[in-house]
């Protein structure tokens, strides 16, 4: 038997939990609709609803002969409702296809609506102390940790991987006992954040803990690329002076003083003349800019442009000419500010006068 197996074992009869309501029992319906409430609901929550439902529907049979809306009555405030209706369902099923008695091969098991491949092991092994493997939330991460599997485990390459160690490591007997082990290990011990290590009957042979690594195990989803978005900012440059435009008060920047924009693809001397009625030369480009906001990045590609004439065309937003020294310290957004920085720190030798 494996190490892991025994140790898990050992340890799950002198420190795991005893005591759950659905624990000390091997009826097989009693188990299923446990495994099915603690899915994806704490067994502090699930406690209450269990005894509850039990009472009102103590047997497979009186579940199947219920009104979905009763079924629902007593899940209501549990959340996930497909699950209780899946569970009706799924005990007409056994009524109709398996006389009454939950099945006992896996295959039969699984196939039913709301068992997936690790709740058909855990009720299986539960009940009939069949060697079936599980592989849940608290086991992946007990398993990166102690084996160090690097990658998320919601990958299908990471999750084949562990489901090959969690049949290889099965035990030869107590498989109540070693169920019930890898999901109090990973509820009370290998928890999420700041594993008990010291109190961990694994600890000898995890490498996670040897290697100094058990805060970055398992590895977390990776994030989507935030989008990319595009702007060009115009610098018109008139003198020692930058146009500056205000924001609208909603919106990104709202209400800041920044600096006219145009698509990336348009020419920015036509927007300069057709805008703010503005003769221009192109100066230098600047380089590119990315700001990071939280949902997206914005690139920023500045445009310094020299005035040649200006007409008295008026904007249609609050425009300022303000000398480049004074508009530094101007309520702005920080590329914005950035970018004014580098003009004074004479990123365009010449543009400004001295
Ligand atoms: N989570 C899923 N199944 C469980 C069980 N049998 N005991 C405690 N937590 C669980
Ligand atoms: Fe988890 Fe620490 Fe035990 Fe390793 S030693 S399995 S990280 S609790």
């Amino acid at each position: 038997m494996s190490e892991f197996a025994t140790r898990l074992i050992a340890w799950q009869k002198l420190h795991g939990r005893h005591d759950l309501p659905w624990q000390n029992t091997r009826d097989p319906y009693a188990i299923w609709i446990s495994e099915i409430m603690l899915q994806q609901t704490q067994v502090s929550a699930v406690i209450g609803y269990y005894q509850r439902f039990m009472q009102r529907f103590p047997t497979l049979a009186s579940l199947a002969a219920a009104e979905q809306e009763e079924v629902l009555q007593y899940w209501s405030g549990l959340g996930y409702y497909s699950r209780a209706r899946n569970l009706h369902n799924a005990a007409q099923i056994v009524m109709d296809d398996h006389g009454g008695i939950f099945p006992r091969e896996f295959t039969a098991v699984q196939a039913l609506p709301g068992i997936g491949r690790s709740t058909a092991a855990a009720i299986l092994s539960f009940a009939f102390d069949s060697p079936q493997p599980i592989l849940d939330g608290n086991v992946k991460r007990v398993f990166a940790r102690h084996f160090l599997i690097d990658g998320w485990p919601g990958t299908p390459k990471v999750e084949q991987q562990m489901w090959g160690l969690a049949e290889a490591l099965l035990p030869a007997q107590n498989m109540v006992a070693y169920t019930q082990g890898l999901m109090d290990l990973g509820a009370t011990l290998c928890t999420r954040s700041r594993p008990q290590c010291p109190s961990c009957p694994l600890q000898q042979t995890c490498l996670a803990f040897a290697q100094g690594r058990t805060k970055e195990l398992p590895a977390s989803k990776p994030r989507k690329a935030a989008p990319q978005r595009q702007t060009m900012m115009l610098l018109l440059l008139r003198g020692d002076e930058i146009l500056l435009e205000k924001r609208p008060s909603s919106g990104i920047w709202g209400g800041l003083w920044s600096l006219p924009e145009a698509a990336t693809d348009i020419s920015p001397v036509d927007v300069a003349a057709s805008r703010y009625g503005l003769t221009v030369e192109p100066l230098p480009p600047m380089p590119v800019l990315s700001h990071a906001f939280t949902h997206f990045k914005l690139a920023i590609t500045p445009q310094p442009l020299r005035v040649l004439q200006a007409d008295t065309l008026v904007p249609a937003s609050p425009a300022i000419w303000m000398a480049v020294d004074d508009a530094i310290g101007a309520a702005l957004p920080t590329p914005v500010r950035t970018l004014l920085q580098k003009l004074k720190d004479g990123a365009l030798q010449g543009a400004l006068p001295p």
